[in-house]
């Protein structure tokens, strides 16, 4: 008997991956470039479904039933290309590759032309969701040709979470689409994180709270319309307690945050395709930030305002007014993100479905929440929607949480506390709103010393001031 798909690549991800599949019933072809890996799935594991384990590529490929559906699970680079390289000399054409890994969209992109050339599929896969994910139901966003989706998309959304009984998983678009979003995807997550721990922060320096209150806190708003699983883990790790100290878990922990590089790219691509993800661009530098030890032990005795913790009515509103905040800056990260996925879409040409992205995002992934019905409901009303802060629902929670927005900015400021990502998510609700921008006075100053020329508001054409004969005319000496 044949297998129906392989993975290759089992460490933690890849070996989950392929236990998912065989507990749906599915074949699964095993290799690994150490042969350990592969005997300890099938010892472990082998139970739970159909595996064969495979010991050199000939044999893997030899495995798989037509046309052959393996999957990569090694890491981004090098290793990928490495492993490609290994597999494709002995395929046939129709055959489907799938990168499961958190590859760089152009990295995709080059490979899915390189093997269309040699007849064969490259599919690069967005995989969210974590070990637990990838075992019992991730969130996959597959890029690549439609006609690789038509015999990979079947088993890819078996394996799926679902929601409402439909999968997380659709076919995104071609090539690297599939990887693009994934990134976003990481994005928004780098965002949604900062923003709950400015919110930490905040209930914490302005009330005076313990970690464990302010748990139970995240805990009432999940409950809500913030009701997600990254809330909910957050409430997790502020209960616990450091076994060894006895302290909470939070205050032993350094405070510098790592990243392996996805929100990174994020930004990058955003400032190529000249979208303002301002949200994700400052949860990435928050974390650059944090990570400059030397430079905050420099700084750290610059003056500051007295922290006096809030009181009397101040302090009761404070933690709805920082849930108002929360929501509201979530809305703007999103929307940015959706933005990006949109102007991504239009640059590669790849008719990306945001109702559909946001339908996936709605299980499995690390950002699932409620809240991605909503924008999915949004997406499928009004898929050319310039901005999800216009649409019916979203306007006006928006609206309605301005002033709690705008307290939190304001009282954040007042106390020293930062607040990055609060800010910049206001800041950018304002631009968008504002009837004119200080960009005019820009194209000024651009005129002025370099002659780049503006545009005017009353005529067409582009204009340049003699700036000099008209100070002369201006200032007589
Ligand atoms: C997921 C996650 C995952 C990501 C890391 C976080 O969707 O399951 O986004 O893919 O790589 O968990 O990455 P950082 O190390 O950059 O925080």
């Amino acid at each position: 008997e044949k297998a129906n798909i392989g993975v290759t690549g089992l460490a933690v991800m890849g070996r989950n991956l392929a236990r998912n599949l065989a507990r749906h019933g599915h074949t699964v072809a095993l290799h690994n470039r150490s042969e350990t890996r592969t005997r300890e799935l099938v010892d472990r594991f082998g139970s739970e479904g159909d595996f064969v384990p495979t010991y050199s590529a000939r044999e893997f490929v030899d495995a798989l039933e037509r046309p052959r559906k393996l999957v990569i699970m090694v890491k981004a680079g090098e290793p990928t290309d490495a492993v490609i390289e290994e597999f494709a000399p002995l395929l046939e054409p129709g055959d489907v590759i799938v990168d499961a890994g958190n590859a760089h969209f152009a990295d995709t992109r080059r490979r899915e032309a390189a093997l269309r050339e040699r007849g064969l599929h490259f599919v690069g896969t967005g995989v969210s969701g974590g070990e637990e994910g990838a075992l019992h139901g991730p969130s996959i966003m597959p890029g690549g040709s439609a006609e690789s989706y038509a015999s990979l998309g079947p088993l890819l959304e078996d394996i799926a979470a679902k929601v409402d009984g439909t999968p997380c998983c659709a076919h995104i678009g071609p090539d690297g689409a599939g990887h693009f979003v994934k990134m976003v995807h990481n994005g928004i997550e780098y965002s949604d994180m900062e923003l709950i721990a400015e919110s930490f922060d905040l209930l914490r320096g302005a009330l005076g709270y313990e970690p464990a209150q302010i748990a139970e806190v995240f805990r009432t708003w999940n409950t809500g319309r913030l009701d997600s699983y990254l809330i909910e883990i957050t409430a997790d790790v502020l209960a616990h307690t450091d076994p060894a100290t006895g302290k909470p878990f939070v205050d032993v922990v350094q405070d510098q945050a790592e990243q392996k590089g996805t929100g990174r790219w994020t930004v990058q691509i955003g400032l190529d395709l000249g979208v303002p993800i301002t949200g994700i661009a400052e949860a990435t530098f928050a974390r650059s930030l944090s990570g400059h030890a030397g430079l905050r032990a420099a700084a750290r005795g610059l003056a500051g305002p007295a922290r006096t913790p809030l009181s009397g009515s101040e302090a009761e509103r404070f933690a709805d007014d920082v849930e108002q905040a929360l929501y509201a800056s979530k809305v703007v990260a999103y929307a940015q993100g959706f933005n990006q996925i949109q102007a991504g879409s239009a640059e590669y040409g790849w008719n990306i479905d945001l109702g559909s992205v946001a339908s996936l995002w709605r299980g499995g992934c690390i950002i699932r929440a409620k809240f991605l019905d909503d924008i999915r409901a949004a997406y499928e009303a009004e898929p050319e929607l310039p901005t999800l802060l216009t649409s019916g629902d979203f306007r006006k929670a928006v609206e309605d949480a301005q002033d709690a927005w705008r307290s939190v900015v304001s009282t954040a400021v007042r106390l020293g506390i930062p607040t990055p990502g609060f800010s910049t998510a206001l800041a950018y609700y304002d631009e968008l709103r504002a009837e004119r921008l200080p960009a005019a006075l820009i194209q000024g100053q651009r005129d002025y010393f370099g002659a780049h020329t503006y545009r005017r508001v009353d005529r067409e054409g582009s204009f340049h001031t003699e700036w000099a004969a008209e100070q002369r005319a201006e200032h007589p000496a």
